[in-house]
């Protein structure tokens, strides 16, 4: 949702601006732009489209400056277009401003502005920073950002340059994420890690209401009433490997053969974590899990584990609905506020809210230090890496393992598994990631069924009980890279509606596993055969009574009924996957998505 970078430094600043945005384009790539201090001038480059442009259209250009902003753009307010792109500045051009986020009363603080004399250019919401910091500007940028702060309402990070005082970056946070990166003699800023992982592993993670002034050689951080703020240097345990990618065409790709090891080292990560929890857990009556999209998905599947396992009643909401629904919350809730980023800002207003009316929150995060890691009571972290493919796969099973551990910790803590216990499901829990390694020798098989299916322009998606998320999941995988309709749905809802969907021109992919429902699957599988609809049967391998219904039968490895989520994504992750591929689209950026959704 945006991506804002910044560099002081002795290098030139355009390269590695332009390198920087690059590895921060999954959070938004309309349009892209940077602001350099060259000589005595500030000089702003934008273009339309993904960054690749931008850096054609510096090509040759030989600046040399080495202070500079850059901003890669996911379009809230104003079409993406080059007056609308960041970064902006004050009518006399002196001052430019990337930004993140949404300034709220920039319609009220545009129309004052305009009163007193400033013509504006774009219709962005942006546009009125700079104008304020040129307003309140008296020889001292560090001034004019703190009286201009006080003014803004809204969810935001913004960066701002000025040659009247060009040893220095300002960085602003305030609701959407903003990180330092110390090297030595140069200082980094950006939305995101990994924009800055080539350059530094050693970070500062800005706080709601807090200013960074980067020089050359130093980085101070002020409170919004200019007071100064200590602040811990956090060492980033991600590699710039990691956030490559491999010889794979695609980061989605890539994450989804990280899986295994996504989920071993979150199993490992479990264990070895300080598990003290600061409440009382047997308090605790009612869980209400609240998250976005993929993570959604994980959290209706925790659900079922949890209640099995502790039955504490677990409602999963979206966090988008949650924040202004009248939810009963008190202090027996915990909410558990699941977020790859932690810095969902529908997630972290969600959880933060239910925290104001005595809820324990527990984040559960793959980012370490971002916000929503910051605000929960407590943080169970997935080791999944950084993940750069805009579709989340990896952290999906890393999530997914999280939530059966917590389950089973609650079971131990409220005395209703013995540690034995315990280490029996997190054994089992292990030799899932065997299997999921298994299911990934799918891709080949799974290629070929994209060529076949791709041509389709509706899919459904069908599974009951545990399975019936990951319909969810599968449905919204091929939404959100191949743009294709797609609905899931759970089986047994199927003849309550979307049953007259379907006919000879409706793939429907069916989570079939040997469990508790397996039977009444089957007979769901018929009622769509009967209506000529295409199935396809994703079930255990071996499974004769599958291999003789429908169009495709996909084998996945026999697992245990509690972890079928776990090896039944796998094909229609990279169903999904080898469909957008094949239809030529952008499998890591799709179009109108962001990685990080900053704005509710
Ligand atoms: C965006 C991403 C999805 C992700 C969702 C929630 O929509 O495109 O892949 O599932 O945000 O993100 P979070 O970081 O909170 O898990």
């Amino acid at each position: 949702m945006c991506g804002i970078v910044g560099y002081i430094g002795n290098d030139y600043a355009v390269p590695i601006l332009l390198s920087a945005l690059e590895r921060l384009e999954y959070r938004g790539y309309d349009s892209a732009g940077i602001a350099i201090i060259e000589g005595d001038k500030l000089v702003v480059e934008k273009k339309v489209g993904k960054i690749r442009e931008l850096i054609r259209a510096l090509w040759g250009k030989q600046y040399k400056s080495n202070i500079g902003i850059g901003h890669t753009r996911w379009a809230t307010h104003g079409a993406p277009s080059e007056v609308n792109a960041h970064p902006h500045t004050d009518e006399r051009g002196l001052f430019a401003v990337v930004h993140n986020g949404i300034v709220e009363n920039y319609l009220e603080l545009r129309k004052e502005l305009e009163e007193k004399g400033h013509h504006f250019r774009s219709e962005t919401d942006t546009e009125v920073i700079a104008h304020l910091i040129a307003e309140y500007y008296n020889g001292n940028l560090f001034d004019a950002v703190l009286k201009t702060v006080k003014r803004l309402k809204g969810a935001f990070a913004f960066a701002v340059i000025t040659p009247l005082e060009k040893d220095k970056i300002i960085g602003v946070k305030k609701g959407s994420p903003l990180v330092v990166g110390l090297g030595k003699g140069e200082n980094f800023l950006a939305s995101d890690i990994p924009a800055i992982l080539p350059y530094t592993r050693n970070t500062i993670s800005l706080d709601d209401g807090e200013i960074a002034v980067l020089k050359r050689d130093s980085v101070e951080v002020y409170n919004f009433e200019g007071v100064p703020v200590s602040k811990e240097v956090f060492v980033v345990p991600w590699d710039i490997l990691s956030a490559e990618k491999g010889g794979f065409k695609h980061f989605m790709l890539k994450e989804i053969f990280e899986q295994p090891k996504a989920i071993a080292d979150t199993i490992g990560g479990f264990l070895s974590q300080d598990l003290t929890l600061p409440f009382d857990i047997n308090r605790i009556n009612r869980v209400i899990t609240i998250a976005c999209g993929t993570s959604y998905h994980a959290g209706l599947i925790g659900k079922y584990w949890l209640e099995k396992y502790t039955g504490i009643p677990n409602e999963v909401i979206y966090a988008s609905e949650f924040r202004y629904a009248d939810i009963p919350v008190d202090e027996n809730t915990l909410i558990l506020a699941i977020s790859q980023s932690g810095e969902t800002a529908d997630t972290r207003f969600a959880a933060l809210s239910a925290k104001e009316k005595g809820a324990s929150v527990i984040g559960i995060v793959n980012v370490v230090g971002s916000s929503l890691d910051r605000e929960a009571d407590f943080t169970l972290y997935t080791h999944a890496g950084p993940e750069i493919g805009v579709a989340a796969t990896k952290t999906f099973t890393a999530q997914l393992a999280i939530l059966y551990l917590f389950a089973q910790l609650m079971a131990r803590r409220r005395g209703l598994i013995d540690r034995d216990g315990f280490y029996r499901a997190v054994e089992k829990l292990n030799e899932v990631t065997r299997k999921v390694e298994k299911a990934l020798e799918l891709n080949g098989e799974l290629e070929n069924l994209a060529s076949r299916y791709k041509k389709f322009k509706n899919f459904l998606y069908l599974g009951r009980w545990l399975n019936y998320p990951i319909a969810l999941e599968g449905a919204l995988k091929l939404k959100e890279i191949s743009y294709i309709h797609a609905e899931g749905y759970p089986a047994g809802e199927m003849k309550h509606g979307p049953i007259a969907l379907i006919d000879e021109n409706m793939p429907v992919v069916i989570l079939a596993p040997r469990d508790r429902v397996y039977e009444k699957i089957i007979a769901n599988i018929e009622e769509v055969l009967s209506r000529k609809g295409r199935v396809i049967t994703v079930g255990f391998e071996g499974d004769t009574v599958l291999k003789n219904k429908g169009e495709v039968f996909i084998g996945v490895p026999e697992v245990g009924e509690d972890f079928t989520p776990f090896v039944n994504v796998i094909p229609l992750q990279l169903l999904a996957y080898h469909i957008a591929d094949q239809l030529g689209l952008d499998v890591d950026q799709p179009r109108n998505l962001a990685k990080t959704v900053t704005v509710e």
